[in-house]
């Protein structure tokens, strides 16, 4: 190489590029596949817009997800079935992705893959179980006694410590709080007075305290200190407008699986509120049938007093053939049990084995009586033109702009190949196009990505030529 006469046209080697600095801007910056995808993108009636929150075309597939959407909000799915097929790269994950930010954060969604029963720790019905749990949300209503205002007056009163002649210790600490209808004065345990030096509260301060626990919390600086500079990390807050004590609605969102997960350290207890306590502890031993029914009957307990609500979640399943015979009964089981939430499926088979068995080929690989509880979506397969557009918004999203050509091409290649391909040709051309000191990725990048990096198909087609690489 280094006879080699160097002129300005030499070519630059692929691997020139400097490696990736190792700060945590750059993992910030890492787009995952599906980051373009906001929402299923459909107007208040519920008919999908060709081109919106990221979403291209797939309006069919679109607009079922959008009532399935809905229904699940009115829950009026539960312990049914989703089932999206399609083939590869027709976008079936980023739908379910979409159906989850449609629902918001409040709906809890757990998303799984068919291979992921596989453990050798757990039993394969076990994996399941959890998911289905950790897809029930329980909203927890708890009215609390409380004092809440801004701070105006903070002093701790010392007294001699009674058990040794040295120094002081706090004996009582005087708070005072005001709102917008009055000002109290509270006298409170030195035990509060350390949670407030905890919570570095001071003057100003608008804090609340809840009555029977005594625990602190501080809400922000009152408006009345905001200072007039634009770089504060502070949090302003108004001064509250009701009285100092009142009965203020704390509300917690939690799952069923939260729930069986902090019960089954032995500390554990009964009461759904030490369990809240107890949620962030890790360390657990398996959770058993029956201390799943154990939690079902203090839940029903709480949801018959009205101080709590089940809120039906999403179980997505995605490659669901992946499931195996007693995988798929245990599925039909817990459809049919009283809580369960909405089970979305996806998968890309066309007629297959069920795994597990010998015999039973059934459509997507998926038993006919569990097939019989789904309703199915098919997504289309693209056109030229939406390939086109979906490139076009994944260069957008990771900020790579297109010379002239290019779109077309990429276009030609996804409909030739798959769409995921032409995706995937976006960043390695990317930077084939920084090496050579350009800004914009040019028809020659793509040319050479393409020689580069071959399809599936090609690869395909070139296994059955050939018949073996050995020979
Ligand atoms: N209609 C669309 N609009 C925008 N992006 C899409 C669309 N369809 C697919 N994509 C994007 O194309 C890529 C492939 O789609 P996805 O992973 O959802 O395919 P899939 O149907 O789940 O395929 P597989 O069966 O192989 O799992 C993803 O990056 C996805 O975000
Ligand atoms: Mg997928």
């Amino acid at each position: 190489m280094s006879g080699r006469p160097s002129t300005s046209s030499t070519p630059v080697a692929h691997n020139a590029l400097p490696p990736p600095s190792t700060t945590s801007a750059s993992r910030s910056s890492r787009i995952a596949p599906h980051s373009h995808i906001k929402g299923l993108g459909l107007n208040p009636e519920g008919y999908a817009n060709v081109d919106s929150a990221g979403f291209i075309g797939q309006t069919n597939a679109r607009e079922a997800c959008g009532v399935v959407v809905d229904l699940v909000k009115s829950r009026k799915f539960s312990g049914r079935a989703l089932l999206l097929v399609g083939a590869p790269g027709t976008g079936k994950t980023a739908l379910a992705l979409a159906i989850s930010q449609e629902l918001g954060t409040k709906v809890p969604f757990c998303p799984m893959v068919g291979s992921e029963v596989y453990s050798t720790e757990v039993k394969k019905t076990e994996v399941l179980a959890e998911a289905f749990r950790r897809a029930i949300g329980l909203r927890i209503k708890e009215t609390k006694e409380v004092y809440e205002g801004e701070v105006t007056e903070l002093t701790p009163t010392e007294a001699e410590n009674p058990l040794s002649g040295y120094g002081k210790t706090v004996s009582h600490v005087i708070v005072g709080l005001k709102t917008v209808k009055g000002t109290k004065q509270l006298r409170l345990d030195p035990s509060i007075y350390e949670s407030i030096l905890k919570e570095k509260i001071t003057v100003g301060d608008v804090i609340y305290i809840e009555a029977n626990t005594g625990a602190v919390k501080r809400v922000g600086r009152s408006d009345a200190y905001a200072s007039s500079y634009d770089l504060e990390s502070e949090t302003y807050v108004p001064l509250p407008k009701a009285d100092v004590h009142k009965r203020k609605e704390l509300v917690q969102d939690v799952t069923l699986g939260d729930l069986d997960a902090a019960n089954a350290r032995p500390q554990g207890g009964q009461d759904i509120m030490s369990v809240m306590g107890s949620l962030m502890k890790s360390g657990r031993t398996e959770v058993t049938e029956k201390l799943r029914k154990e939690v079902n009957k203090v839940v029903k307990g709480y949801v018959d007093q009205g101080v709590a609500e089940v809120v039906p979640g999403v179980v997505f399943i995605d490659e669901v053939h992946m499931l195996d015979i007693e995988c798929f009964t245990y599925l039909n089981a817990l459809l049919e049990s009283p809580m369960a939430p909405t089970v979305i499926l996806a998968t890309n088979r066309g007629n297959s084995l069920v795994r597990g068995t010998t015999d039973i080929v059934a459509p997507h690989g998926i038993p006919i009586d569990l097939l019989d509880r789904c309703l199915i979506v098919k997504t289309d397969s693209y056109t030229t033109a939406d390939v086109a557009k979906v490139v076009q918004v994944r260069a957008n999203v990771e900020g790579l702009k297109l010379g002239t050509g290019v779109l077309d091409k990429l276009a030609g290649e996804g409909d030739r190949s798959s769409l995921r391909y032409a995706l995937q040709l976006l960043t390695p051309a990317s930077i084939l196009a920084t090496i050579a000191g350009r800004e914009q990725i040019e028809l020659e990048d793509i040319n050479e990505m393409g020689s580069l990096f071959i399809d599936a198909k090609t690869s395909a087609s070139s296994i059955t030529t050939s018949e073996t690489y050995l020979s």
